[in-house]
């Protein structure tokens, strides 16, 4: 009972420690920084090359700055330390093509947490933060193929597997929906 007390009361410490904010181009940097430290472990089991090419295209100043302009991004830190982040808009402000979607989206592009912070409640509160401020009634995501513990997170949080698109080059994107309300 003493051990499962003390780790409670270690859990709420550090939880403490946990601050979230919008993400601003201040964080570029820092947005960077995490992709390094969490795509590989993330991607590299699935397709090396596929991982690379995530770093390399979408976790570049550039991206994150067309990205800010579009859409919201989110923003949890330890003791001033940026650990996750997450991104949402709009589907037509993508500058990707949908060729399959009819209609407006509400994505979450991006639910990201450095990997010595996994566990902690962090995806789960940046999540419901995200559902929170969504304006519609549905939020749409893409789990790569593969990512089975995203999957089986996201699946736990409501979601429910809606379409696979692919192209045989590179693994699906499996996309998952959530009714909000
Ligand atoms: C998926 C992800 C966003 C979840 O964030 P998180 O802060 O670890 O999530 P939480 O702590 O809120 O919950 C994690 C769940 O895994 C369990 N868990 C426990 N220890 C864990 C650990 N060391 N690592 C991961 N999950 C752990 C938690 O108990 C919880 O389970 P539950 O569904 O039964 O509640 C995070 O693991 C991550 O960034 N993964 C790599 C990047 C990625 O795949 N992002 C999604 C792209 S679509």
């Amino acid at each position: 009972m003493a051990d499962l007390t003390s780790a409670v009361e270690e859990r709420a410490q550090r939880a403490s420690l946990l601050t979230y904010r919008r993400g601003t181009t201040a964080d570029v940097p820092a947005f960077r920084a995490l992709g390094e430290a969490v795509v590989p472990p993330t991607y590299g089991p699935i397709d090396a090359a596929y991982a690379q090419r995530m770093l390399d295209e979408w976790w570049v100043p550039e991206r994150f700055e067309a990205s800010l302009a579009v859409n919201t991004h989110l923003v949890a830190e330890c003791d001033g330390e940026v650990v996750a982040m997450a991104a949402f808009g709009l589907l037509s402000r993508s500058h990707r093509e949908f060729p399959h979607v009819a209609g407006e989206r509400e994505v979450m592009w991006k639910l990201y947490v450095h990997p010595d912070h996994h566990g902690r409640g962090i995806g789960s509160r940046l999540l419901a933060e995200v559902e929170a401020l969504v304006e519609g009634d549905e939020l749409w995501l893409e789990v790569v193929e593969g990512n089975e513990q995203a999957f089986r997170f996201y699946a736990a949080r409501g979601f429910t597997e809606a379409e696979r698109i692919g192209d045989r080059a590179w693994p699906d994107d499996v996309w998952m929906v959530k009714r909000l309300r």
